[in-house]
């Protein structure tokens, strides 16, 4: 698949209401993205993710209908950009398994992984308490206090779900993606290397914090909607 290079993503941010056409389009035929979508499950927070495909009239499924349902969705709406020409779908987890989910258009078909890990109720609170509480410790600013303003740099699923893990963890902690690009997001050319601009995003997580902030990021409300 075509990835983007980084001097690319760059003047797309800088322009971002120009780069659709140039960027996104040659980007997006036909691919189904992202490659992997990272999700998780527990019955009192809400999980999903989108996956996007610049294929006509696309028929989707899911090969385990257990772990997660899934269903054609209008286009999201993403700052900056304009995704409409996409189509998406929408996969809400049912349960904590791993599963292929098959596109197809045209007679080609495409197929991704969906990841579904189970959080329990402390990873929750305690990551709706660290993205939440005000501490006098400056490592320790509530994600919400930059992220749940308007205007805030969307992390919820519709941007991080083709992540993994370890590599929101870095950018969390460490302010920087890998070297060589690890995922992307469903609905534009978001598909970061190295470093943040923000080289100040080195914000501090206890051990019990890390598995809880992925468990609030992952179940977000999607591009804050
Ligand atoms: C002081 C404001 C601020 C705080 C506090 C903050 N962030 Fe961020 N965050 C940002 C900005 C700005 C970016 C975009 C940085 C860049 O691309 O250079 C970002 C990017 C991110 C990204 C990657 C999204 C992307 O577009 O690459 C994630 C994930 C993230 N933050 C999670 C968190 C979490 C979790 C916390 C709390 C532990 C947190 N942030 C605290 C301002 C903040």
């Amino acid at each position: 698949m075509l990835r983007l290079p980084r001097l690319a993503a760059v003047a797309c941010a800088l322009a971002l209401a120009g780069c659709t056409g140039d960027v996104e389009t040659p980007t997006y035929d036909f691919g189904l993205f992202p490659e992997v979508a990272h999700s998780g499950f527990n019955p009192k927070a809400s999980f999903k993710v989108m996956f996007g495909t610049g294929a006509t009239d696309p028929a989707w499924s899911i090969e385990d209908p257990s772990v997660a349902t899934i269903a054609p969705s209008p286009p999201p709406k993403v700052a900056g950009t304009t995704v409409s020409s996409m189509s998406f779908a929408l996969v809400t987890a049912t349960k904590a398994g791993e599963t292929t989910i098959t596109m197809t258009s045209g007679g080609r078909t495409l197929t991704a992984r969906l990841v579904v890990k189970a959080y329990t109720d402390e990873d929750l609170e305690a990551g709706r308490a660290r993205y939440e509480t005000a501490s006098t410790d400056p490592a320790r600013a509530p994600c919400a206090s930059c992220h749940a303003k308007e205007g805030g740099v969307d992390h919820s699923p519709l941007k991080m779900a083709g992540f993994d893990d370890a590599t929101i963890l870095e950018v969390i902690q460490a302010a920087t993606y890998p070297a060589s690009s690890s995922g992307r997001s469903a609905t534009s050319a978001f598909a970061p290397t190295g470093p943040l601009e923000f080289t100040g995003h080195t914000w501090s997580l206890t051990e019990p914090e890390k598995s809880g902030i992925l468990a609030h990021l992952r179940s977000l409300p999607l591009g804050g909607l």
